[in-house]
Parts: structure tokens; C-alpha cells; sequence
């Protein structure tokens, strides 16, 4: 059975090549993508200088105000409305820019606003090890097929259905929706997008059962 630790040995080898390694973690949402990411590049890092660092897909949200242009405010969270480019893009930064002097910026997700924020992740140089996670790293249409070829791993994160439904909801409930809110997003919007994410997962280099 996979362990954490295996986990950990498997992203150390990636970043034992020499260069700097970019880690996929995709899964669904609510699927435990974003505490899994934590989770190993806390116990990668350990007390050190870091040489691991998250990076979410979710900075690469359009704004709302690009939604509401775009029509696509009210389903939020879909593929298109991602800069899925930006993103690809990004990551081949990431890997070129490895060596040189600048620190390489990536865009957070502010929970409370729902809005992506520009230059909240510093990548400085000695970073060995991007662990970057998200729904649709391995959708393979469009500009995500250059994110998937931008990774050297991608890893999906699959947990118990209900159980992800359930945590779903707390999360929305916990960022100001409603129960009722909560419940009609998940089963409508997330719901459509949690399809579309479980048809990548024959794509991925490890399926990682969770809870671990
Ligand atoms: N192993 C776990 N045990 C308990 N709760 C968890 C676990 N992993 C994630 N969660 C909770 O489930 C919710 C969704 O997890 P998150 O990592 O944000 O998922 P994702 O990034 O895939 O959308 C969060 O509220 C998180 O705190
Ligand atoms: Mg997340």
C-alpha cells in the first residue's frame, strides 16, 4: 500500500536530477490536492532553507470582472474560465528560469475575495522542487496540453466520493456561502467540473489514495 513516505522518496528522486523538477498533483475538487501539495513540501523542506515550493493552479483564475465580459461568471471554476496559456506558460518559466538571478513570481487565489493575486508565490533560483496542483492538469485540450508537457509527473489525488462532496460544501460554507449555496454550487457547477477531472485519471503517472 502507498505510503506518505513513498511520497516523499518518490518527489525526492524527481528533484535528485540535477535540474529543477516540476510536480503535477491534479484531482478533483475538494479531493485533498491542496493539503496533499502542503503536506510534502513541509516535510521536504523541514527546517532548512526551502527548496521546495507549492504553486496553485488556481492563481491562474480569470477575475470576475473577465468572467462577467467573458459570460462565464456562473461557472466559475470550469476549465475556460482558467488563463490555462498563462499557466503553461509559467511553468516553462519555472523550468528555463532555473539557474538564473530573478526570483520567479506565480499569481496565489485569495479565498475570501475568490480573486487570483499577482506575485503572492516567490520561486527564488535555489528552488529544486515546483509542486504544482489543480484541477486540470491533465485535461489535455488546448493550452492544458502544454501544462501537462511542461511537468516532468503528474499525480491524481482520489478520495472517497461522498467524503469529497462533503468537503465541498464545508469549504463554500466556510468562505461565505450559505448551506443551501454550498449545495446547489457542488452538485451544479463543481459537480460538471469533478466529471471532466475523474475522465484524466488514467493519464496520471500515480494515482495517490487519500486520506494517506
Ligand atoms: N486528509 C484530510 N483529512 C481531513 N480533511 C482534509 C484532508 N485533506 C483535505 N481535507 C479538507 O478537505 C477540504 C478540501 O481539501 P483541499 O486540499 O483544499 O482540496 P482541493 O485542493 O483538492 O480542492 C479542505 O477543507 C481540507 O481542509
Ligand atoms: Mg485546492
Amino acid at each position: 500500500m502507498l505510503t506518505f513516505d513513498d511520497l516523499l522518496c518518490r518527489a525526492r528522486s524527481l528533484a535528485g536530477g540535477g535540474g529543477r523538477a516540476l510536480l503535477g498533483i491534479a484531482g478533483g475538487p475538494g479531493a485533498g490536492k491542496t493539503t496533499l501539495a502542503r503536506r510534502l513540501v513541509r516535510e521536504l523542506n523541514g527546517t532548512g532553507d526551502p527548496w521546495a515550493v507549492q504553486v496553485p493552479m488556481d492563481g491562474f483564475h480569470l477575475a470576475d470582472a473577465e468572467l462577467d465580459r467573458l459570460g462565464r461568471r456562473d461557472r466559475k471554476g470550469a476549465p475556460d474560465t482558467f488563463d490555462a496559456a498563462g499557466y503553461a506558460a509559467l511553468l516553462r518559466r519555472l523550468r528555463d528560469e532555473a539557474d538564473g538571478e530573478d526570483t520567479v513570481y506565480a499569481p496565489g487565489f485569495e479565498r475570501v475575495l475568490e480573486q487570483p493575486l499577482a506575485g503572492a508565490v516567490p520561486v527564488p533560483p535555489p528552488v529544486r522542487l515546483v509542486v504544482t496542483e489543480g484541477n486540470y492538469l491533465l485535461l489535455g485540450t488546448g493550452a492544458w496540453r502544454r501544462v501537462r508537457a511542461a511537468l516532468d509527473e503528474v499525480w491524481f489525488c482520489e478520495s472517497d466520493e461522498d467524503e469529497r462532496v462533503r468537503r465541498l460544501v464545508a469549504r463554500h460554507e466556510e468562505f461565505g456561502k450559505t448551506h443551501e449555496q454550498a449545495v446547489a454550487w457542488v452538485l451544479r457547477s463543481d459537480q460538471r467540473n469533478a466529471e471532466l477531472v475523474a475522465a484524466t485519471r488514467e493519464r496520471a503517472d500515480l494515482v495517490v489514495p487519500l486520506p494517506l
